[in-house]
This record gives C-alpha cells, structure tokens and sequence, in this order.
C-alpha cells in the first residue's frame, strides 16, 4: 500500500461501494433471526476475530435476542499490501473457557481460509458444546485450504475491499458500507 499523502487520496482510493449500510443492515437482521430460531433459547457466546470483526460483531449481537456473551481474540495474518504471506498469529486469546459453550465464531472475511482454519481446529480441541462459523464475506475463488463457513452474509468476488471493519492499512476500517480498494 502507498503511504496516504491527502484526504483527496485517501478517499480517491475509495473505487467503489459493493454492499451498501441498507444492504449490510438487512442481512444483519436476517442473520441474527436464523441464530435465534437454531439456538432456541440456548446461550451463545459470540468470538469475535480482531480486528477486523469488530464492527460486525456490535452489530450482529444487537441482532440476536438469546442469551448471549461476547469473546474476543485476535489473529493477525500478515498481509504484504494486499497480499496475504500466509502467516497467522494469535496476538491475543479468548480469556474465557469455552468448554460446553455453544460458540459462535464470528468472522468479517474468509479469503484464503487459513485463518479461521487455525483457530477452528484450536477451539474444538477445548470441548465447546457446538462451533459454529458465520462469516460477513467470503471470497471462495481466493481459498487455498479447504474451509467453509456454516453461514455466509455475502459472497464477492476477487477484491480486495475495506470498510465496516475491514482495513487497508489499518485505515478504512469506520467507513459504514463495504467498497473496494484501489491504488
Ligand atoms: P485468510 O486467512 O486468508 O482467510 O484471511 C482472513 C483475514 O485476512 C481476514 O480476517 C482479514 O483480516 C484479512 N483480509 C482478507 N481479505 C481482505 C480484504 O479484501 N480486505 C481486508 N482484509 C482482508
Ligand atoms: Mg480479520
């Protein structure tokens, strides 16, 4: 990523909204309905990846009416401008025990699939109840491991986007709809 020099560059580099704060709102509360009618009643505990879930996840939790607790983790994939190395990192861990929670990891983006896979396979091994993936986009045409979400908001094609969370370095990420970068 080139160093941002104006506010005329940063938002020249705003190309294009892909999901509109409507759009984004409307399959929010859908999303939630369906966590509400599959759990029944049952308290959840919804873990958010840092950063870039933060906002999804505000949201998100607003949408949902079962009994719920809030986890945070991050998980750092080292990203060369929009390129990922393909190196994850926990930076930070839940600092709850999950075991017989029914958890919700709750993700902003699957691209190459690496990130959650390694966090799936490291919450499983601590008996939680049931796991569940709900992720805000999904990008398939990008995965290199084999991974699919239980539940995807948007699926979009081969962009690299910011917004509602997700960053371009670490800029973008308060922007209200999601849109694709360009330099
Ligand atoms: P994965 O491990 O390759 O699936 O990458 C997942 C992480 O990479 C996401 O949680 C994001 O933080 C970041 N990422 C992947 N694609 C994008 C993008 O288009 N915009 C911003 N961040 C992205
Ligand atoms: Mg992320």
């Amino acid at each position: 990523m080139k160093k941002i020099h104006s506010i005329e560059d940063y938002e020249s580099r705003i190309k294009r909204v892909l999901i509109t704060e409507e759009e984004l709102k409307e399959a929010i509360a859908k999303a939630g309905k369906l966590i509400d009618s599959y759990y029944d009643g049952r308290p959840i505990l919804l873990v958010s990846i840092l950063k870039g879930a933060f906002v999804f996840l505000a949201d998100l939790c607003r949408a949902v009416s079962v009994p719920c607790e809030i986890g945070f983790m991050c998980a750092k994939s080292y990203y060369e401008g929009t390129v990922s190395t393909g190196v994850v990192k926990i930076t930070m861990d839940l600092d709850q025990d999950i075991s017989n929670y029914h958890v919700i990891i709750v993700e902003d983006i699957i691209d190459t699939g690496r990130t959650l896979n390694d966090i799936v396979k490291m919450l499983k091994a601590r008996n939680p109840a049931s796991l569940r993936v709900v992720t805000l986009l999904d990008k398939p045409s990008r995965r290199l491991v084999d991974f699919t979400a239980d539940y995807s908001l948007f699926t979009i094609p081969d962009h690299f986007v910011i917004g509602y969370g997700l960053d371009c370095g670490e800029y973008f990420r308060n922007l209200p709809y999601i849109a694709e970068y360009g330099e």
